[in-house]
């Protein structure tokens, strides 16, 4: 398979995004609360793009905010059906390099500790722990689980 395309999302893209978002996790944002963060100093949506014949096929997102020196991973999915493929990695990749141009020195980022792939990934990228914080998120069944915070310099 030809790796797909990153590119950086605009405002035609928020439903796209908002229905990926919702295929990777039990409680997406919604497209207003998207919209709403893309609309915020800094922030900034990318997006995997395939040109197929058939159209525009979005394979996975990151929506990252930069402020002064600081950036925020704020969310990341690759679509079910299309994981380890490495586009997660390929994903991060550029929005690392994309904070970085942006003027941030680190990237933060929360990840539930029972995230096990999430967590390997963002290890393999270079994050590291930083801190923990408890019931931070809950499952769909109502449980508390912890955030642990992850930090990468740039
Ligand atoms: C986490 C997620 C983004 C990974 O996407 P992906 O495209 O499958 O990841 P990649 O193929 O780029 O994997 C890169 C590395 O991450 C780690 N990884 C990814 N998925 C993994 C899994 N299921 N189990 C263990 N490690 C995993 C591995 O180290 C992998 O490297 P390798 O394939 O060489 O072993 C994807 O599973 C997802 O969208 N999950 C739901 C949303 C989510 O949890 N987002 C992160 C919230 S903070």
């Amino acid at each position: 398979m030809t790796r797909p395309a990153v590119v950086a999302a605009s405002s035609s893209d928020i439903d796209r995004l908002a229905e990926m978002q919702a295929n990777c996790f039990h409680a997406p944002w919604g497209a207003a609360s998207i919209a709403k963060t893309l609309s915020q100093p800094g922030a900034f949506a990318l997006l995997l793009r395939d040109s197929t014949p058939a159209g525009r096929v979005s394979a996975g997102f990151v929506i990252v905010q930069v402020v002064a020196d600081q950036a925020d991973l704020l969310t990341l999915g690759v679509v079910p059906g299309l994981r380890r493929r490495g586009h997660a990695r390929h994903l991060l990749g550029d929005a690392l390099a994309r904070a970085a141009g942006q003027g941030a020195k680190a990237m933060f980022l929360e990840v539930a500790e029972d995230n096990l792939a999430a967590l390997d990934l963002y290890r393999a990228c270079g994050f590291a722990t930083i801190g923990r914080r408890e019931g931070y998120y809950r499952s769909p069944e109502g449980r508390k689980i912890a955030a642990v915070t992850m930090r990468r310099d740039l």
